[in-house]
């Protein structure tokens, strides 16, 4: 062979692994090229019904992709506090399948409880890892409604009263989910506040309360947490339905906001074609499953197909709800970023465990019963049907198929079984006859004269008009007879502790009697072992109240002058923007617990206020800064409070609204300046007469508190004119 040949093979052999007989990648399957290139040309290659079938479902939780072009399916998951079971194809039964236990992370109130934007990051990412792993590109949470009313059966889902703090929670759990890769769908928009005809009832509320009160997580959704999904409401508003109202998702949403992700229709809320098409629905979800026929039968299917192929709808249009789609896929399943997850793992056992553990709120504590001192208790008695019911696995579309559930009783023993005997009384019963129902009392009764510390764990549950997605709850007190129990037990004199498992506010006819408080909230996989970490004092409870515990329901303004639930049509939300403790402040009434309230085992104290500036305008801000000190002899956490106070307005304003919050962790004797930075947003108004937001000049106040009702300092300082 000729030494040409030889050095033409050589090159070759050299050159040969380098020489790239890769295709060229079409621009939407490049993902080094930017996402709008990919949307322009996957949107290029499409045919019409490949674009219809994109904004529709195809089955109970998906929507088709275009096979043809390697564009995959959409996989959405509910709820928002882990994955809910596969279901049989296009029906609502659980599949039954052996992969997709998972982890069950704490209900949103509870997240919010925390007061912690650290735990919303937390919860998002680890419960993301677990969608990535069951190939899932979007979960449908956070639910961010406001809590209106304590009979709302889906309050549990949700974040609270106050605007302020739903947002900072939602926009951290937004964040932690899509740094994923995970597309978040906040829900539900808008002014879903009840479930008591959720899907029929047309909500009437002014424009400055839901710009002051009901709008603001939504938008703080999209403007600061870049979430890729909005679901609509079942619920009208102002006559239209939210999942194609033109106000709220052009208008608003889609106009004023800038949200350039999808908007997605709660599952069955869609009721007509062409407000579908052009009110600014992107992907519309149902419940009508069983075959492909029906989902062809959607509204925006083949009579959308109709309508475009008659020329009496413009594909441009469409071609908007596809691009967003395509937007959120390409952010998600085909971002070629996405991680490969994880599923049930004990990293996400933990996960959930810290969450529940830093939103268990310590409501009461006279005379230190709590943490229980074990030296000298033989005998623990465990009273109360929800020291054994499993919760996370029913409430609704929140239900999750966990792994396992640690309940109450079960991580009561795990702490202290090997210290003590720990011996369990139902003390009621959900179905129990009154007969019933009496003996079981009269058990444990009997049960609490042999016992050294009365550990009693009730609230309410999932059940039907409980704490359940569909209805709202029929009385607000605590169901099954527990108020009578509760009092039998304070009136044996034994050392007691009450802890509540619940997402809402109930009566506490019985609260003077009893020593000790702790509302547990909905812990998730391991709420047993969190409530006990609290219990025993592993843990040093920090989590505040995200609302307020009414002493009695028409304390709550929607049950004052608000009007709930409504007339059947309508529900008109007549107390406008003093909700909770904006309500509360205004009336002068007294709550049994107020917003923000939490103790812990250990004491802080706050020093001096200062402020950086005694007059600002509105293009400045200024810096409170606060002293708070760890006074106990246990480290512990606080979350320090921000409120602000508009000393004369030109509308009505409440007397205090959070503007800011920060949770300190102290050891005994530290000290932490807590600083704040308030500025025009903090101190504005929604005025309606000019549609926007206004910060007028004068004098505010900034108040600085361990609760709403526990302010340690406040300080003045003046708006001017602009200078
Ligand atoms: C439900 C809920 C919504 C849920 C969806 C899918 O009715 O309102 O929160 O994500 O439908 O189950």
């Amino acid at each position: 062979m000729n030494s040409a040949k030889i050095i033409f093979l050589s090159l070759i052999a050299v050159l040969f692994p380098f020489m790239n007989f890769a295709q060229e990648l079409p621009v939407y399957q490049d993902i080094s090229k930017p996402v709008e290139e990919r949307v322009e040309d996957a949107l290029s290659r499409m045919t019409l019904r490949e674009k219809v079938g994109l904004v529709h479902a195809d089955r109970s939780y998906g929507a088709a992709g275009v096979p043809r072009l390697g564009i995959p399916e959409n996989n959405l998951t509910d709820g928002p506090s882990g994955m809910r079971p596969e279901m049989v194809w296009q029906t609502w039964i659980h599949a039954g399948l052996a992969s997709d236990s998972c982890t069950a992370y704490p209900a949103l109130i509870c997240l919010a409880a925390t007061w912690n934007q650290e735990m919303g990051m937390l919860f998002g990412k680890s419960y993301s890892e677990e969608a990535a792993y069951r190939k899932k590109n979007m979960i449908l949470g956070p639910g961010v409604n406001i809590f209106r009313t304590p009979m709302n059966g889906r309050n549990f889902e949700y974040m609270g009263e106050d605007p302020y703090l739903t947002s900072q929670m939602a926009v951290s759990y937004i964040k932690g989910v899509q740094s994923n890769n995970v597309a978040a769908c906040v829900k539900h928009f808008a002014v879903n506040n009840q479930e008591h005809l959720r899907t029929t009832i047309n909500a009437v509320v002014d424009e400055r309360t839901l710009n002051e009160i009901y709008f603001p997580a939504f938008k703080a959704a999209v403007q600061e947490g870049n979430v890729w999904a909005v679901m609509g409401a079942y619920n009208k508003f102002d006559g239209q339905y939210c999942c194609h109202n033109s106000f709220l998702l052009q208008d608003v949403l889609k106009g004023q906001w800038g949200f350039d992700g999808v908007v997605v229709s709660d599952f069955g809320g869609t009721h007509d074609t062409e407000e579908a098409i052009e009110n600014g629905l992107d992907l519309e979800m149902g419940t009508d499953l069983g075959s492909i026929e029906a989902y062809n039968r959607y509204k925006m299917a083949d009579p959308y197909i109709d309508l475009l192929e008659k020329g009496e709808a413009d594909e441009a249009v469409l071609d908007d709800k596809v691009r967003r789609i395509l937007r959120m896929m390409f952010r998600t399943s085909m971002s070629g970023h996405q991680p490969w997850g994880a599923l049930a793992s004990e990293k996400h056992m933990a996960d959930s465990r810290k969450i529940a553990e830093e939103g268990i709120v310590l409501m009461k504590n006279e005379g230190d019963v709590l943490p229980i001192d074990l030296s000298g208790v033989r005998r623990i008695l465990v009273v109360g049907d929800n020291a054994t019911r499993l919760m996370s696995r029913s409430g609704g579309s929140s239900e999750v198929k966990s792994k396992y559930e640690i309940v109450p009783l079960e991580g009561i023993r795990n702490r202290a079984g090997d210290r003590a005997e720990v011996i369990w009384q139902p003390g009621y019963s959900v179905n129990a006859s009154e007969s019933a129902a009496d003996s079981l009392r009269k058990e444990a009764l009997d049960a609490a004269c042999t016992a050294d510390f009365i550990i009693y764990i009730g609230g309410l549950n999932k059940e039907l008009y409980q704490d359940c997605e569909g209805v709202d709850r029929q009385s607000f007190s605590l169901p099954y007879g527990q108020d009578e129990l509760i009092s039998g037990l304070a009136a044996t004199g034994k050392k007691m502790a009450a802890v509540m498992v619940s997402g809402n506010s109930y009566a506490m006819p019985w609260i003077d009697e009893i020593p000790a408080l702790v509302q547990a909230w909905y812990g998730g996989s391991e709420a047993g072992n969190a409530i006990a970490s609290v219990l025993f004092g592993d843990v040093t409870p920090s989590g505040k109240l995200p609302f307020t515990f009414h002493g009695k329901l028409e304390d709550c303004a929607a049950h004052s002058i608000g009007e709930y639930p409504g007339d059947g049509e309508t529900v008109e939300y007549k107390e406008g923007i003093f909700v909770g403790y904006r309500w509360t402040d205004k009336e002068n009434i007294k709550p049994q617990f107020a917003f923000g309230h939490g103790l812990s085992y250990t004491d802080f104290s706050y020093g001096k206020i200062r402020l950086s500036a005694k007059t600002m305008t509105e293009d400045e801000a200024i810096t409170v800064s606060i002293p708070v000190t760890n006074t106990g002899k246990r480290a512990g956490a606080e979350v320090v409070q921000l409120y602000v106070n508009d000393v004369k307005s030109s509308l009505p304003r409440p007397v205090k609204e959070l503007k800011g919050f920060k949770k300190v962790y102290l050891a005994p004797g530290e000290t932490a300046e807590v600083i704040f930075t308030v500025g025009k947003d903090a101190l504005s108004f929604y005025d309606p007469s000019v549609h926007g937001w206004v910060a007028e000049a004068g004098d505010f106040k900034v108040m600085i508190g361990s609760a709403s009702d526990d302010i340690r300092a406040e300080a003045g300082f003046r708006l001017a004119d602009r200078r």
